[in-house]
């Protein structure tokens, strides 16, 4: 038995030399025995020096660029069988070039199945860490994660970009990933204990969950394929989730009938957002991140003063069908996303009956500050006015041009003056599609507010089926 120990868990170095090396002396998979570096095998004592780790005699074999793109994946699994079945697959390879491409063989279905399986596991890591504000004095947070593989060091860079102006430590069983504001570096794994658990920005992260939590659209299940329960006791929000979903139906039955909110129970923004992600003035977007952080931070007109947070759009950066509502109402101002409250349920039961899935449409207002005038406690809407409109439309031709949907639908008449320029009269141009200047297909229809508002029933039965007859319109057109 040859045994061979890698230096670490995820060495994909030592893993090709030694590959090579025992692949140009011929030594079988049978034979070979890999191992990590302090584990112990059940060939202590009896196991043939490992070969040196030199280069294979050039040209003694070629590996196709598919095997190089999958290895590094399948090694960051956990399954102790991922550095034999590696070796296994490379010596196949020699005198079955095609065997990456055969779909049904067991050993390349396992290596994709691995490398699904850690792609998976560094997509959580980029969704589920939470720092926590662990120095004051230095402004350094430190997060605990325990990823389902080892990607903590395959993900470190994305969070060096993303944060790039916060000093942090992200904490793994595994590896400790550090950014010093310059360089990453990675320490070995640490113990849960050395992660702090509790300080303010923890309390910012539930207020701000249970703000932009909507219990209308709660899919339980889904939601739970999306964060699994394994995550939940490092998100401080996750604390929320049990009672959040207990209450789901009485917060829908209230926000329905909710008049307007206090201002007092204003998110507290500054936790959950980086100045540093926003694109300074002048510089047009090229990415619906940008949009978001800069729509928070635009001063183009003066409706930020009053507002807790920008509002930019919602869904699938490619989207066909990209809705434009009016403004972000006061649900909308507290969650940070559009159309949540009344006009959001009725907007979504329209999309129901109409068959069109929102979450393949893209969402956004055509003003993305919530402006409204204090009565008492309560912040009462405001239509915006045209400068208004005029000076968001900066955002909202970014996000046209970044998604560049088949088919936008103005919901309402400020919708419409945003999208096409001029005032273009709902009840003169709804049911029909329109051409717009950037190749899409317009089409003009309601504001889901409006709805709400029509006193007379028979009127209201009436406007809500032309509504859906247009979503259904604008559907089939993206199609
Ligand atoms: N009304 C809108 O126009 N947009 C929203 O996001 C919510 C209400």
């Amino acid at each position: 038995m040859q045994v061979v120990r890698l230096a670490y868990e995820t060495d994909f170095d030592g893993w090709r030399r030694a590959a090579r090396a025992m692949r140009a002396r011929g030594v079988a998979p049978e034979s070979a025995l890999w191992t990590v570096d302090g584990q112990a095998t059940l060939f202590d004592g009896a196991d043939e020096p490992a070969p040196p780790l030199e280069a294979a005699p050039a040209g003694a074999f070629r590996v196709p660029k598919t095997f190089m793109d999958l290895a590094p994946r399948v090694i960051l699994h956990r399954s102790d069988e991922r550095f034999a079945l590696l070796y296994r697959l490379l010596w196949r390879l020699q005198d079955e070039p095609d065997l990456l491409h055969i779909a049904s063989d067991a050993d390349v279905a396992r290596a994709h199945h691995f490398a699904r399986e850690v792609g998976r596991a560094a997509h959580k890591m980029k969704a589920f860490v939470r720092f926590r504000l662990a120095s004051e004095e230095d402004d350094a947070y430190v997060a605990w994660f325990e990823p389902a593989h080892r990607v903590a060091e395959a993900t470190a860079p994305f969070f060096a970009r993303r944060f790039a102006n916060m000093r942090f430590s992200i904490l793994t069983p595994d590896t400790c990933v550090h950014w010093d504001l310059a360089e990453l570096s990675f320490t070995p794994g640490a113990d849960p204990a050395d992660a702090p658990s509790e300080d303010a920005l923890e309390e910012y992260w539930r207020t701000y969950y249970a703000s932009i939590f909507n219990p209308a659209r709660l899919k339980v299940g889904a939601m739970q394929k999306e964060m699994p329960k394994r995550y939940w006791r490092n998100l401080p929000e996750a604390a929320l989730i049990p009672e959040l979903i207990a209450q789901a139906q009485g917060r829908t039955d209230t926000m329905v009938r909710q008049a307007p909110t206090e201002p007092s129970r204003r998110v507290v923004k500054a936790a959950v957002r980086n100045s540093r992600d926003a694109p300074w003035e002048g510089q047009a977007p090229t990415s619906l991140a940008e949009v978001a952080a800069g729509v928070d931070h635009c001063r183009r007109c003066d409706l930020w003063r009053d507002a807790t947070q920008g509002v930019p759009g919602e869904g699938p950066g490619k989207a066909k069908l990209l809705f434009v509502g009016e403004q972000p109402g006061d649900q909308e101002d507290l969650a940070g996303t559009p159309f949540v409250g009344p006009a959001g349920q009725m907007f979504d039961r329209a999309l129901a009956e109409a068959g069109v899935p929102r979450t393949e449409t893209y969402v956004t207002n055509a003003v993305k500050h919530f402006k409204h005038e204090l009565r008492g406690k309560r912040r009462i809407h405001k239509t915006p006015d045209a400068g208004e409109v005029t000076a968001c439309r900066w955002w909202l031709d970014a996000e046209r041009r970044i998604v560049r949907p088949r088919v936008v639908v103005s919901l309402g008449a400020t919708a419409a003056l945003a999208v096409f320029g001029k005032a273009t009269p709902v009840g003169k141009f709804r049911g029909q599609a329109l051409q717009l200047p950037d190749q899409a297909q317009g089409v003009v229809t309601y504001h889901p507010s409006y709805l709400l508002r029509v006193p007379d029933e028979a009127a209201k039965a009436k406007a809500w089926a032309m509504f859906v007859a247009d979503l259904k319109l604008a559907w089939s057109l993206a199609a």
